[in-house]
Order: C-alpha cells, then structure tokens, then sequence
C-alpha cells in the first residue's frame, strides 16, 4: 500500500487555490490538511473555519485538520467535521485529550493524536483505542518552511515498532514538515502513511504543482 498525500492548504498560493485543489483532485490526493493556530498553542495564525467552509463547497476531499490551539475542546464544534475528515488534536494542549478525541468520533470524523519532536511517543499511550492516525511532527509547529527536526526520523521508526508489538497496527503515522523528497522517502522507510506536502514538495515556487505531486508519489 503506497502513502497518502495531504496537501497543506496554508502553503497553497490563494490566488489560484481552486485550480490547485482541481488539480489535486487528478493526482487523487487522500486529504486536505488544514493547518489551524490559534497564536497561543503556537506563535502563528493560519487559517480558519470559513476558508474550511468555501473549500468544502467546491471539493470531496476529504478534511486532515490539525488543530495545533490551546484547549481544542472548546472549539471543536467549530470545525464542520464531516465522515471521512482526520482531526488531530496536540496532546501538549489539552489535560481532556480523551474527551475531545471522542467528541471527533461523536461528530463523525477520525481521531488522531499530534505529537510535537519534544513529546515521547508514550504520552499517545493511554489513547491507542480512541484514535486511528498519530500524527509526528518532524519540524516544531507553527511555520511553513522549516527543517526537519533530525530525531524525528528515529521518532517515526519506534512508533511504528511501538504501535506493531502492542497490536496496533491499524493505527496510521502522519509526518507533517520538511516533508521534501529526499525526507518522504526517509519518513517512508521509518513506517510513515501520510505525508503532509508544504512548501518542500508540493508548493513550489514557480514549479508545476501537478509534476510536484507526482514527484512526491513516487517517493511514497
Ligand atoms: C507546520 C505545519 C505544516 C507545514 C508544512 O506547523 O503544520 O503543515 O505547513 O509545510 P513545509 O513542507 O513547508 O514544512
Ligand atoms: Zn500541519
């Protein structure tokens, strides 16, 4: 089974994004990912429910909405998830981690949990029955064109060894930053499933979005 692409909407170029996502649409992306901050949780704003909301009118494809704010279990209802939709709640930004993963099942989506380079793997442990994705990120969040955090490759390998000897494999690994070619395959071969494309291999700056995603097929 190859990997899943999760284009990162906040590194698109909103000037054209509609003929992006049609474009996406071609190559059979899996996700949208969605980048949400909210300046607390990380030093940053991206972008928010009613950018959601317009790109839900004119696409099928599936939400991968990764809520990097403080206290996600007073705003989920916020987020217009629908079955299908992958919503990643940081374990770092909430002491009700359970309650607000089982609120995204109770509306439908899927639950994950986001792992900042910092966190160990453990923290997810109490949560394996509750979600379907962990989500590891290999750069600290909050921007757009950073570089991989080196650990986070090792990070990626032991959670993969972690979720199979406790018979949880059906658990997918999501990398999200500096997800570049020459990364992805890397992440790959540690036993990641989806990759969050960004500005490393997808949005590239004067280069064919449709190439660049075909590029990043065949390294995952
Ligand atoms: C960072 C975001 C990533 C980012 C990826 O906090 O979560 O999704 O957009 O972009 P690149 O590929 O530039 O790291
Ligand atoms: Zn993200």
């Amino acid at each position: 089974m190859s990997g899943k692409i999760s284009p990162s909407i906040m590194c698109a170029d909103f000037r054209h994004l509609e003929d992006d996502i049609r474009i996406l649409e071609q190559v059979g992306v899996e996700y949208l990912h969605f980048d949400i901050m909210d300046g607390s949780f990380v030093p940053n704003f991206t972008l928010g429910p009613d950018l959601m909301k317009s790109i839900r009118e004119i696409t099928s494809i599936p939400f991968d909405i990764h809520l990097m704010i403080q206290h996600p279990e007073n705003h989920i209802t916020l987020f217009d998830i629908r079955p299908g939709d992958l919503v990643s709640v940081h374990q770092e930004s909430t002491v009700h981690l359970q309650r607000v993963l089982q609120k995204i099942k109770d509306m439908g989506g899927k639950a994950a949990v986001a792992l900042n380079p910092a966190t160990p793997i453990y923290n997810a442990e109490e949560v394996l029955d509750d979600i379907a994705a962990v989500l590891i990120m290999t750069v600290n969040p909050g921007f757009a064109g950073q570089k991989l955090v080196p650990a986070a490759l090792k990070k990626i390998a032991h959670m993969k060894r972690y979720l199979h000897e406790y018979g949880y494999d059906h658990i997918e690994i999501e990398v999200d930053g500096n997800v570049s070619y020459e990364n992805a395959i890397k992440m790959r071969e540690a036993g990641a499933d989806i990759f969050v494309a960004g500005t490393s291999s997808l949005f590239i700056k004067g280069k064919d979005i449709l190439e660049s995603a075909l590029q990043l097929r065949n390294c995952i």
